[in-house]
């Protein structure tokens, strides 16, 4: 396995729709997929995009941590690595909330972004497998920020406000600002 350099924001690479991985490439991937878990382990990260490692592949990794759970959250939160290949969302009805994020393609910062409460997801696994479920909180969370990734958009352009964004070390000063109120779409 290899930690592979990771694209940041100004490339290209960042700002296109990524190419819909064919039946055939999927057994090609398998190598990718554990440099990519690698990778996102290594940086650290909650999740990574082929495109942030300069592949335009409808393909992301990510993983739930135990101590990233939400109240409503429905993942196992047991960290393992999930594949997803050509995944596709469907929001579900209950509006969007607000959480705080990151991106390994723009490091040292953070931002407070609105995102789908609920969706449905589905696509194939590692292994070609189609897979399919609901996702909930950060889980719901995750899928958006990486799914946008492969549409070449980044986390900034779902923020409706800006003043939210904020270098890791200056967070504090978010602590006593009343957050926007979570939305309905
Ligand atoms: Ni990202």
């Amino acid at each position: 396995m290899a930690i592979l350099p990771i694209v940041q924001m100004g490339h290209p690479v960042l700002r296109i729709s990524a190419e819909s991985v064919a039946d055939s490439e999927i057994a090609g991937l398998a190598a990718l997929i554990a440099d990519m878990d690698e990778t996102m382990r290594d940086a650290p990260g909650v999740g990574l995009a082929a495109p942030q490692i300069g592949q335009s592949l409808r393909l992301l990794v990510y993983r739930v941590p135990a101590d990233r759970l939400s109240a409503d959250d429905d993942a196992p939160g047991d960290d393992q690595t999930r594949a997803l290949i050509n995944p596709v969302l469907e929001p579900l009805p209950g509006g969007l909330v607000y959480g705080w994020e990151g991106c390994l393609s723009m490091p040292g910062l953070r931002g407070l972004v609105p995102r789908h409460k609920a969706l449905r997801f589905s696509g194939l696994d590692a292994q070609g497998q189609p897979v399919s479920g609901i996702a909930r909180g950060f889980h719901a969370r995750v899928l958006q920020h990486e799914v946008d990734h492969l549409d070449g958009i980044l986390y900034i352009d779902r923020m409706p406000d800006l003043s939210w964004l904020s270098y890791n070390e200056q967070l504090e000063h978010f602590a006593d600002r009343p957050q926007p109120e979570d939305g309905v779409k």
